[in-house]
């Protein structure tokens, strides 16, 4: 494992956030900037500890530091948001559009698409109790997925509500702090055998016809039958209608479809949950979130309604090598700045910053490099303009630029260079 920074796939992730609204140039951004570095990659351990019996507590990279305090690699962003957002109090105006792309460790066991290193695209939106949030943030992955060539039939959102389990749950008086419990438990349907979830489920005090019927309900898969089942006036329905409704005009319907077994594997989410998959089948979830109107107060501050997912880049981009649609994000380079003779090395220095201090961005070549190289170079970095800081046009004030795209060259003052 490496703690230094490797991203080849982040450039990838950013992209995909400017895609709705989290603009990339905008103010908005600049805030997000602020945001995110308050957000750190070591953090307290007791941020991670939940009592649910998740994962994800046995999965931490956690150690004491030499101040005797229990730390963690985060394992994800969720909780640090959290945490910043009660830190910030009322200086964050809602609702806030958050979005990061950062590196989260898990000791996992290492299979494909999952690694005990890991980039994530989070985006979260604070403040917004309706599930037009949900309907958003599930618009701008289907937005990304859109831009880099995956359509409906490669990949599909499952969705539920943990509300559905709620009033299951609620119609046998089960308490709710055994609620998430018995979420962490249901997640792991997949993994381990139908049995051993009984099991499971009878040691949280579930009696075995609460068991029955919430296995029942949890097989439904479309939203007509669980309005039978649960009938048109609780939450869950609801607003899984409105989701469904509001995915309509958004236009993407046939990317969703209702699968009651989501449920997802972490303790803190409260309404709508979701999963992004492959239809083939052969990977695991590319993304998932839902909402979580209730995490801020596990860490003593005011609820506040959030939403948000997490999207990693391993499994993208095993979807992407099989389907051959790895994207080109060859670097465009503005300009590289070379001097022609090893007494002007100073010279091209201050070109190069005059260049910067225009907003331009610069390639400056360091050592004494024959032209041919400098060529060679420009190509690879795909560069628009060669700048050639020569001893003639100096001494003029003057440089000499070329345009590497149609090899128009020309002279100029060095103070017009825009
Ligand atoms: P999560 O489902 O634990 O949710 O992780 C979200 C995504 O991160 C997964 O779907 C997967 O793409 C990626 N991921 C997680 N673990 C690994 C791993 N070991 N290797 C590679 N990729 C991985 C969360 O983390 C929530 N905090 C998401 C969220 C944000 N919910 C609300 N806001």
């Amino acid at each position: 494992m490496s703690i230094l920074p490797k991203a080849p796939e982040t450039s990838l992730l950013k992209k995909c956030a400017s895609v709705i609204g989290f603009s990339t140039t905008s103010d908005r951004f600049r805030k997000c900037l602020h945001l995110r570095r308050l957000i750190s990659i070591l953090e307290s351990e007791a941020l991670f500890i939940r009592k649910a019996g998740e994962e994800i507590r046995d999965q931490l990279y956690c150690f004491e530091d030499r101040g005797n305090r229990r730390v963690a690699l985060r394992p994800e962003l969720t909780p640090s948001l959290a945490r910043l957002v009660i830190q910030k109090g009322k200086s964050v105006s809602l609702p806030l559009k958050w979005f990061a792309v950062g590196q989260c460790w898990r000791y996992e066991r290492m299979t494909r698409g999952r690694r005990r290193e890991h980039y994530q695209w989070n985006m979260d939106i604070i403040g917004v109790p309706d599930v037009t949030a949900e309907a958003e943030l599930i618009s701008s992955i289907v937005t990304f997925f859109k831009r880099i060539g995956i359509t409906a039939s490669d990949v599909g959102f499952k969705i539920s509500s943990r509300k559905v389990l709620q009033e299951v749950l609620q119609c046998y008086s089960i308490p709710d702090n055994l609620f998430g419990k018995v979420c962490i438990i249901i997640d792991k349907m997949e993994k381990i055998p139908i049995d051993e979830i009984k099991k499971e489920l009878r040691s949280v005090e579930l009696s075995d016809e609460a068991i029955e019927e919430l296995l029942q309900v949890l097989s439904i898969k479309s939203l007509t039958k669980l309005e039978e089942k649960l009938g048109a006036a609780g939450e869950a329905v609801a607003d899984l209608k409105r989701l469904f409704s509001l995915a309509e005009k958004f236009g993407y319907s046939e990317w969703i479809q209702f699968d009651a077994s989501v449920v997802r594997g972490l303790a803190y989410y409260t309404g709508t949950v979701f999963e992004g998959f492959d239809r083939e089948g052969k990977l695991r979830a590319i993304c998932g979130g839902g909402r979580y109107d209730r995490l801020l107060s596990t860490f003593g501050g005011d609820d506040i309604p959030a939403c948000g997912f997490g999207f990693g880049d391993a499994v993208i981009i095993e979807l992407l090598k099989e389907k051959g649609l790895i994207p080109e994000l060859g670097e465009q380079v503005e300009n590289i700045v070379c001097h022609l003779d090893p007494d002007l090395q100073d010279a091209a220095a201050a070109v190069a910053t005059i260049l910067r201090g225009k907003g331009q961005s610069v390639d400056l070549v360091l050592e004494n490099k024959p032209l041919k190289w400098v060529f060679k170079r420009a190509a690879r970095i795909n560069a628009r303009r060669l700048v050639l800081v020569g001893n003639s046009e100096w001494q003029k004030g003057m440089v000499s630029v070329k345009i590497l795209s149609s090899g128009e060259q020309y002279e100029i003052e060095v103070d017009k260079l825009e």
